[in-house]
């Protein structure tokens, strides 16, 4: 899809497209058959075999695939699976001034909702949540098998490698607690998101697989897995999040480290089609997080849910600005910010999100995070 007959690009449109109610309430187009255990995507992209062995030649994607291969775990070993879980007591609100003003806002749908109803409301949002990432997970696994084939540099492919096995871990143990701790998968993937996954494997252009998924789609998982780490006591899910965190800062890494080496070669033109899918990401994960499908589950009409999160003031959207708090800053990085007349600060700008531009990048972040591997090594020294 060229920038031209892309709908968010037409500015005087724009608006009404991102905030469009019926486009945002239609959540059920996206996986039609929902007896089919699977889902087919047209891969667009040519396989690429390189012949230049040189190991370390890119030596900061070097450095990244050693790291990452001391930086393995086992979700069957390093996890306590035995510990139970009462998903009621585990609970805690994604956004404690969301719920205020759903609860005490006489326009809310949810207004009569009484303690019992807020208590499902909580457990269905929550095991919503999950599911997402789950299925996010697994579009991460599918695009950095993609990667591999389609990146043309050694260090990267081997990087890219490593990361394969990562997210199939993380499909593993989202399924594994979702399924033994929360009664079961029982979410499908998100229109939203199984949209913007769809664009990521169907484009041809193997930085837009970086770009979709190691900025945009891993950027928000690892700001919705730091907030949910830093919020449960829960400490199963506590210590799952952080040894997935580990692994997504790396990710993110990845993507900043290929993409601000390719994107300094580029045209005005070729970058302003890297804004405007950065763009339409965003607003298909803002959307997401809509949770179309718990509204449907609790018997509450879906449009009026979505019009009523919509009209919801800018302050009080504390958690949805949050989700955008490391994609950008790795735009900035990446150059994407100010490219182009600022197209894309501007956007960034009318969605309440600039706020974010300094603060710090994921490029610089991930060894961090990463301490986690030391805990271990350490927790297993003392045993
Ligand atoms: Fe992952
Ligand atoms: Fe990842």
């Amino acid at each position: 899809m060229t920038a031209t007959e892309n709908p968010v690009s037409d500015e005087y449109s724009l608006a009404n497209y991102a905030n469009d109610p019926e486009r945002i309430s239609e959540y059920s187009v996206w996986n039609s058959d929902v007896t089919s255990a699977i889902h087919a995507v047209e891969d667009n992209a040519d396989a690429i075999f390189t012949w230049d062995y040189n190991k370390g030649s890119r030596p900061a994607l070097d450095k990244l695939y050693e790291k990452a291969k001391t930086s393995q775990w086992n979700g069957q070993t390093d996890l306590d699976w035995s510990i139970d879980v009462d998903p009621y007591a585990v609970l805690t609100a994604a956004d404690p001034l969301e719920v205020q003003y759903f609860a005490e806002n006489p326009e809310s749908p949810l207004y009569k909702f009484n303690e019992k109803e807020w208590a499902e409301v909580g457990v269905e949002s929550f095991k919503w949540s999950l599911a997402q990432f789950m299925h996010g997970e697994q579009g991460a696994l599918i695009c950095t098998a993609k990667i591999v084939e389609t990146v043309p540099w050694i260090d990267a492919k081997y990087y890219a490698a490593t990361q394969v096995m990562d997210e199939a871990r993380h499909v593993e143990v989202f399924a594994q607690y979702l399924d033994t701790k929360m009664g079961g998968i029982d979410y499908p993937c998100n229109t939203h998101l199984g949209l913007l996954l769809d664009d990521i494997v169907n484009d041809s252009r193997w930085d837009m697989t970086y770009l979709g998924m190691q900025i945009m789609v891993e950027g928000l998982a690892l700001a919705a897995f730091g907030f949910m780490h830093q919020t449960t006591e829960e400490p199963l899910l506590k210590k799952l999040l952080r040894y997935v965190m580990a692994d997504e800062a790396r990710h993110v890494a990845f993507g900043v480290i290929t993409l601000k080496e390719i994107y300094q070669d580029m045209t005005a033109a070729e970058l302003r089609d890297r804004q405007v899918f950065v763009f339409e990401a965003a607003l298909r994960m803002r959307d997401r997080f809509m949770r179309q499908e718990v509204w449907e589950r609790m018997g509450v009409d879906v449009k009026d849910m979505v019009k009523f999160q919509l009209s919801m003031p800018d302050e009080l959207r504390v958690f949805q600005r949050m989700l955008f708090s490391k994609i950008v800053p790795n735009c900035r990085k990446l150059g994407l910010l100010d490219t182009g007349d600022g197209w894309l600060r501007d956007r960034f700008t009318d969605i309440g999100v600039i706020e974010f531009e300094n603060w710090v990048d994921t490029g610089e972040e991930y060894m961090e995070l990463d301490e986690v591997t030391k805990d271990r090594d350490a927790e297993e020294a003392a045993r």
